[in-house]
């Protein structure tokens, strides 16, 4: 599978199951823009053969480096943004992994039992797109898991897949601002992350984002209880120009952080 075919599968992956998407990047498209992917997020678990560098590795095959991390110290996370050096075109690539042993026992144990399945295997280019390989939590488990980690109740109900796309506002001609961006998703009656504020980030900071809430689905769960669970949403990111005259191409871990959240169960 060449980075092509991996991009393009994992985007009809994704509008599988965040519907949104699919409306909001018509609606962009009927403007005559070309909409172009800033970046694609995926989220792992720090557990041999599935972690943060076993996740980069698989990037790395078709042609993604590493150029920058981050650390999420409150919600135990930390990642890598890689791009393709010789193509700044190609959408950049936000990996993250959720820390073990930093939880409770009772925590930990869910989360052990969870990922059982995955021993002595390992994470594929191929299972990034929408492989779901753990042992399904209970209901029960899923709520105490959520309680500490929206992030490990997101993974352990929707397993590999893009957690979200995001839209290069700087390459939308139609809409002008962040502002007109927000405005027309509102307006088309889909829901904003407002953690932190509907826009995260600043101009002065070089990157300002929004994101939808994440569509739900139904989710199956190990004791036959079936819920509505957050599946994957859709980000909005505009970048400013360094002292050089560049684009930022990097995160800013605030913006992130507030970012996570769009997968959170609303209450
Ligand atoms: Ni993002």
């Amino acid at each position: 599978m060449n980075r092509s075919n991996f991009l393009d599968r994992l985007w009809t992956q994704y509008l599988s199951v965040a519907p949104q998407a699919r409306a909001i990047h018509t609606m962009f498209s009927q403007h005559g823009d070309a909409v172009v992917n800033d970046h694609i997020a995926f989220r792992t678990i720090d557990t041999p053969g599935f972690n943060l560098m076993a996740v980069t590795e698989c990037l790395e095959s078709v042609g993604y480096q590493i150029f920058d991390h981050y650390t999420f110290p409150e919600k135990h996370l930390c990642a890598h943004a890689l791009w393709i050096p010789d193509d700044p075109d190609a959408p950049k690539i936000f990996v993250s992994a959720l820390a073990r042993d930093v939880f409770p026992d009772h925590i930990e144990s869910i989360i052990d039992t969870c990922i059982a399945p995955l021993a002595g295997s390992a994470i594929t280019l191929e299972a990034l797109i929408g492989h779901y390989p753990f042992v399904k939590p209970t209901w029960e488990q899923y709520e105490a898991l959520a309680e500490v980690s929206e992030y490990a109740a997101w993974l352990f109900t929707m397993g590999y897949q893009a957690n979200h796309f995001t839209v290069s506002v700087n390459h939308l001609d139609h809409y002008q601002s962040m502002e007109e961006v927000v405005s027309a998703v509102q307006s088309a009656g889909f829901g904003l992350n407002t953690v932190g504020g509907v826009l995260k980030g600043t101009p002065e900071q070089l990157l300002v984002q929004a994101s939808t809430l994440a569509d739900t689905q139904p989710f199956q769960f190990a004791d036959g209880t079936v819920q509505d669970v957050p599946s994957c949403f859709y980000e909005f990111a505009l970048r400013y120009p360094r002292g050089d005259g560049t684009l930022f191409q990097g995160f800013v871990p605030t913006n992130a952080n507030a970012i996570f959240e769009s997968t959170s169960r609303q209450r």
